[in-house]
């Protein structure tokens, strides 16, 4: 009777220290991972190339977004994103909206919203077409990488003339919704035509306003104000025509992962001379002085004055001093 009582406690001993054991072995072996780990962290701490690595990570998602207004050089710039984006592996897509409308229903400014945010197989990627700014936000979905250019109001709407009557040599073989009109820009002021109405000058302000019913009405002072506003807090790069080059650098440097080496590409592809409208005369110093004296102009080149002057702020301070490091110190508690 005894010995059986013995034996069971026997067993029960030589259960627990087996058990006590295999604890062990898996504590030294748990023991041994951490130490891998802490290893393998402390190398990707001190890797030189961690920072770019992460960068990368967020640079693959990231949306970028050209609501371009038309002729303002807006199909050479796209024409270099489509030359690089086999290469630096993103999408370029062209949003086509029915009947060129630049404004979007609510339903479908959602629709947009959403789809562009959410389709993860086409990041990184640049989605361009001639429609106003739309912010995100009031969606509760965060802003894409918004990038617009601007050019000087009357070069714009000149060139706008002249190609609803003469097309370009981009597609030459389209004909255009005046072609046959060979009416000159200068008469067309002289005999105050609606094609020359400086109200329908009315289109950068509105494009950098967005989708309220305000941005639309030529002249309104809210409207300049607001696209001033979205262009500065909203806008992550608004260059001019008139210095696309420096335009494409600014974008390299500032977003490498999508326009890596299109400095070069432009300057040494003949894209420059894309796209020119094919007859273009020079307006007279009475038809300047005519159109500059509208309110409309007047406002319009405020917006591209005050755009120039941002540009060129980037320019100096962001894009010229290569070198400017951000770094963190006196970081506290220590340990
Ligand atoms: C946009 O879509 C319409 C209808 O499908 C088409 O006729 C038009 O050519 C497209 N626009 C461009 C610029 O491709
Ligand atoms: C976005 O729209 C396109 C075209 O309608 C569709 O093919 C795609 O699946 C959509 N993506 C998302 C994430 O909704
Ligand atoms: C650009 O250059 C290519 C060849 O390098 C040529 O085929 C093309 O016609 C040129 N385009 C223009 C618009 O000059």
């Amino acid at each position: 009777m005894l010995n059986i009582k013995l034996n069971y406690i026997l067993v029960i001993i030589l259960f627990m220290s087996s058990v006590a054991i295999l604890y062990q072995i898996q504590l030294a072996r748990l023991q041994e991972k951490l130490i891998k780990l802490e290893h393998l962290q402390a190398k990707y701490e001190t890797a030189p190339n961690r920072k770019e690595a992460s960068e990368l990570l967020n640079e693959n998602n990231v949306v970028v977004l050209y609501n371009r207004v038309p002729k303002t050089a807006s199909t050479s710039f796209v024409g270099v994103a489509y030359d690089l984006c086999k290469k630096n592996n993103f999408h370029v897509l062209h949003v086509n909206i029915t009947a060129n409308s630049h404004t979007l229903s609510l339903t479908n400014q959602l629709k947009f919203a959403l789809n562009v945010s959410n389709w993860d197989s086409m990041k990184p990627a640049l989605f361009h077409g001639h429609f106003a700014y739309l912010d995100f936000s009031k969606f509760g979905i965060s802003n894409p990488l918004y990038i617009n250019l601007i050019r000087k109001p009357l070069d714009r709407f000149i060139s706008y003339y002249y190609f609803i009557r003469y097309g370009d040599n981009y597609r030459p073989y389209l004909i255009r919704r005046k072609h046959g009109n060979t009416m000159s820009f200068d008469e067309c002021v002289t005999k105050q035509l609606p094609d020359c109405d400086p109200n329908n000058m009315w289109l950068q302000i509105p494009f950098f306003c967005g989708h309220s019913i305000n941005c639309w009405k030529p002249g309104n002072k809210w409207a300049l104000n607001e696209a001033k506003r979205n262009l500065i807090n909203n806008y992550f790069l608004v260059g001019v025509t008139e210095e696309l080059d420096d335009f494409i650098s600014v974008l390299e440097q500032s977003l490498p992962r999508l326009f890596k080496g299109a400095s070069d590409h432009y300057s040494n592809s003949n894209k420059s001379h894309l796209r020119q409208t094919v007859q273009k005369d020079t307006p007279s110093e009475e038809t300047v002085k005519k159109i500059k004296g509208s309110m409309i102009w007047q406002m319009e080149n405020e917006l591209y004055e005050f755009a120039l002057e941002h540009f060129h702020f980037i320019k100096k301070f962001g894009f010229k001093n290569k070198f400017q490091n951000i770094m963190y110190e006196k970081i506290r508690p220590k340990g």
